[in-house]
């Protein structure tokens, strides 16, 4: 498996994020109709990929094109061509504000969606068996301390919350959390459409809704792993859509490692005026 590379401290996979493109890309041209879905690994970025997908190109995901969700919404740090995307140009990405095409502060779309931490990181565990990108993991207990300490792909959950959030000033962005999106999926596409300034008449947003359930897109090819590259993801061990819930957490902590976790939170958060609350 190819490894972390440290891309500005910012920890990213070697072979797949290449330093000279990364170099280049805080320069490219962003256009006011762009929109971006940005999230920590395993925050429900696919499931905002497959809204964005069904809200502006559905007719990609089905048909001749039968696109992977992920290749309608592809990942900005990943090298490709951007001048055949259709506009609106969707975009996904895990980097920090720095990072990212500058013209962001002035131009385009922000939609940034957050997760429990302790969700995060039980998804993640299981994820680092499927993806041939990340190492396998074995041990939960030794994967929650990397997590912990952002030893692992994107490095800090805690700095990336923390570094958008107190930025959002800055960006046209919407910030909300995976949780909103379980308790009330309809009022929150609803929402994320409001934002973009795109309206939908009830069936089609109806439609939107039914399609973007967990239920449906366990069973859509385009929204799992089985359809993208084997190189990248052992399907075999595991689906993208693997339980889809809140606290599912609870399952896989001891209580003292929730304890642990809880007053490294309180501490690591210190300060951040978040108007939400995690059930930790
Ligand atoms: P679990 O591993 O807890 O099931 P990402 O796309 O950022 O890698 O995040 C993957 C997580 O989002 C997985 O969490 C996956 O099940 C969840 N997810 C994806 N689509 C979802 C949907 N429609 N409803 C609920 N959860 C979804």
């Amino acid at each position: 498996k190819p490894g972390l590379l440290s891309y500005k401290g910012l920890n990213l996979i070697r072979n797949v994020h290449k330093e000279s493109y990364l170099d280049s890309l805080p320069e490219i041209e962003i256009r006011d109709s762009d929109i971006f879905v940005i999230t920590y690994p395993k925050s429900g970025t696919t499931w905002m990929q497959y809204v964005l997908a069904l809200m502006f190109h559905s007719d990609e995901l089905e048909g001749d094109h039968n696109k992977h969700a992920m290749r309608i919404v592809p990942w900005i740090e990943v090298e490709m061509d951007h001048s055949t995307t259709r506009l609106p140009r969707l975009f996904a990405s895990h980097l920090l504000p720095s990072l990212l095409p500058q013209g962001l502060r002035k131009r385009g779309k922000i939609i940034y969606f957050a997760r429990n931490p302790k969700d995060v990181a039980v998804s993640f565990y299981h994820f680092h068996n499927v993806s041939r990108l990340l190492e396998d993991k074995e041990d939960f207990n030794t994967f929650l301390e990397e997590f912990v300490e952002g030893n692992v792909f994107v490095s800090s959950w805690f700095d990336h919350v923390k570094d958008w959030y107190s930025q959002m000033d800055n960006f046209d962005m919407l910030f909300f959390t995976y949780e909103e999106m379980k308790k009330d999926l309809k009022r929150t596409i609803v929402k994320v459409s409001t934002f973009l300034k795109k309206s939908f008449d009830e069936e089609t947003l109806n439609m939107i809704v039914e399609k973007s359930s967990f239920s449906n897109m366990q069973l859509t090819p385009n929204a799992n792993l089985d359809t993208v590259s084997p190189d990248l993801f052992d399907s075999s061990k595991g689906r993208m859509l693997r339980k889809g819930k809140v606290g599912d957490w609870k399952t896989m902590f001891t209580v003292a490692q929730s304890e642990k976790f809880d007053k490294i939170y309180k501490e690591k958060m210190k300060g951040l005026p978040l108007e939400f609350v995690w059930d930790l």
